[in-house]
């Protein structure tokens, strides 16, 4: 990524997860870039990568960081997006925290695991990736993933992990083509929702 695909990469933010299951959280994507794009591009840009057409479009990127345990976690980066007041005028987005809230409390009463960010120093680097409806299929993704995990190699990173869900199974499939494999339980993810069912997070791993 270079400075000058700032603007682009934040239009492409809000339509590249077209049709997944983690499109649109709370139906507010200035405020989720504040938890998952805007964090990338202020600590580690250089971590960055973006997939440009010919004519020089955005069609994909990828958000990573090479050590998690030195980046803000989700957690912090979520609690900091809820407080914009603006979210306040938002009924998706106070319906989707009131579920949240609903959801994690009645994991906890079912014993079920409950999400968490994930810190192992076998897999210490994360990244997310979205390619836009019409770079899917083209080897961009695959492309955009060899170059960040050769980065975090060349950082001297061992390995990298991701966070997905189990009801994406068109990302499952590409990670586990791109060598990742599923890692640890796949509990309930509090709050979302696709077609009407809860997601479940799912975490993979490769080594480096
Ligand atoms: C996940 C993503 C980055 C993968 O990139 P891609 O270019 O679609 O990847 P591929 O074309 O290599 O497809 C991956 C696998 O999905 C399967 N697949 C392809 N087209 C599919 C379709 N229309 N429906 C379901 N599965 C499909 C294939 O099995 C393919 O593996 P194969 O090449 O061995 O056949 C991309 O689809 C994307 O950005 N999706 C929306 C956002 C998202 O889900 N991001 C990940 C969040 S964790």
């Amino acid at each position: 990524m270079t400075e000058d695909d700032r603007p682009a990469l934040r239009e492409l933010f809000t339509r590249a997860g077209a049709g997944s299951p983690t499109d649109n959280l709370w139906g507010d994507p200035e405020t989720e870039a504040t938890a998952y794009l805007y964090p990338y591009l202020e600590h580690e840009p250089e971590s960055l990568f973006v997939a440009v057409s010919d004519d020089g479009e955005l069609l994909g990127y990828l958000t990573g960081c090479v050590n998690s345990a030195a980046f803000p976690s989700e957690e912090k980066r979520i609690d900091q997006a809820i407080r914009n007041p603006r979210l306040l005028l938002r009924p998706t987005a106070v319906g989707f925290f009131a579920r949240a809230v609903v959801d994690a409390l009645s994991a906890k009463l079912r014993g079920q695991p409950v999400v968490a960010d994930f810190t192992d120093p076998r897999w210490p680097s994360h990244l997310h990736i979205n390619v836009a409806p019409e770079a899917r299929g083209t080897g961009a993704a695959g492309a955009l993933i060899d170059r960040f995990l050769a980065h975090a190699k060349s950082a001297g990173s061992p390995g990298c992990h991701l966070q997905t869900v189990v009801e994406n199974p068109r990302a499952v499939r590409f990670f586990e083509k791109m060598g990742f494999t599923p890692h640890g339980e796949t509990p309930p993810i509090p709050g979302p929702r696709f077609e009407g069912a809860k997601l479940h997070q799912l975490t993979m791993v490769r080594a480096l």
